[in-house]
């Protein structure tokens, strides 16, 4: 992938374009071994070695993170109550990141975080009804009604009726049960309102996967890592 030296080494966060111009004109920077002197040379970042006083330059145009999301942060990038989701990743300064979607506040689990728009915005699309998984416990023992009903499409107090949904009750607590749903969609607080449509109230919520991307059980609450490349390829196909 080609582009200019001044752009890749401003987007890297060398600094602005006319420091990082003046850099290059007086050789700090090197392109496979030689001293660039002029900032509009092409550079195929997959393929050279670009090093800048010293330090390799390893750029990427996109970055894809997974989050296992604790409670407590708002799945956005300014909030002027609550920390965001950003506020727990480091390392990645330079590059414009955003959650993709949200999870309530109170909500863990799951949560993919990258600087791809065009990405972001065909998972999130409603016309592709990807599959997300989620565990909840229940105040209130769901049963094989609420099942059925799940499958045929909860209505909501809107009057909304829910793609078809699929619940499994996991086992009994001693106030109510443990339960994993799947939706195809991701209206505002739709599996509580879900739950709510069937008289029981969700205690507790995660989100365990999003289309064919589990997270990764060894995340600790706040933890988060990139995307493998087979993850990646997984996720895209077909999105
Ligand atoms: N449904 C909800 O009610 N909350 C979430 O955070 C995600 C799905």
């Amino acid at each position: 992938m080609e582009m200019r030296l001044d752009k890749l080494l401003a987007s890297y966060g060398i600094g602005s374009r006319k420091e990082v111009k003046n850099y290059i004109r007086k050789g700090f920077v090197t392109v496979n071994g030689k001293i660039i002197k002029n900032d509009d040379y092409k550079v195929d970042y997959q393929q050279d070695e670009i090093i800048f006083d010293g330090e390799v330059i390893e750029y990427r145009p996109y970055v894809y993170l997974m989050l296992n999301k604790p409670q407590g942060y708002v799945c956005a990038t300014k909030d002027n109550l609550h920390p965001t989701v950003l506020d727990l990743i480091f390392g990645y300064e330079n590059y414009d990141l955003f959650p993709v979607g949200r999870l309530d506040l109170d909500t863990e689990g799951l949560l993919l975080i990258t600087n791809d728009g065009d990405f972001a915005h065909r998972l999130l699309a409603p016309s592709r009804h990807h599959s997300k998984v989620y565990f909840a416990s229940i105040e209130g023992k769901m049963n094989q009604e609420d099942v059925a009903a799940f499958k045929q499409g909860i209505v909501l107090d809107t009057g909304y009726r829910c793609k078809e949904a699929n619940l499994e009750i996991l086992e009994e607590t001693e106030t109510g049960c443990n339960v994993k749903i799947e939706i195809f969609e991701g209206k505002f607080h739709q599996i509580k309102k879900m739950v709510a449509a069937c008289n029981k109230k969700v205690i507790y919520l995660k989100r365990l996967s999003i289309k064919n991307l589990q997270l990764d059980r060894t995340l600790e609450l706040g933890d988060f890592r990139e995307l493998s490349p087979m993850e990646l390829v997984d996720l895209m196909n077909d999105l």
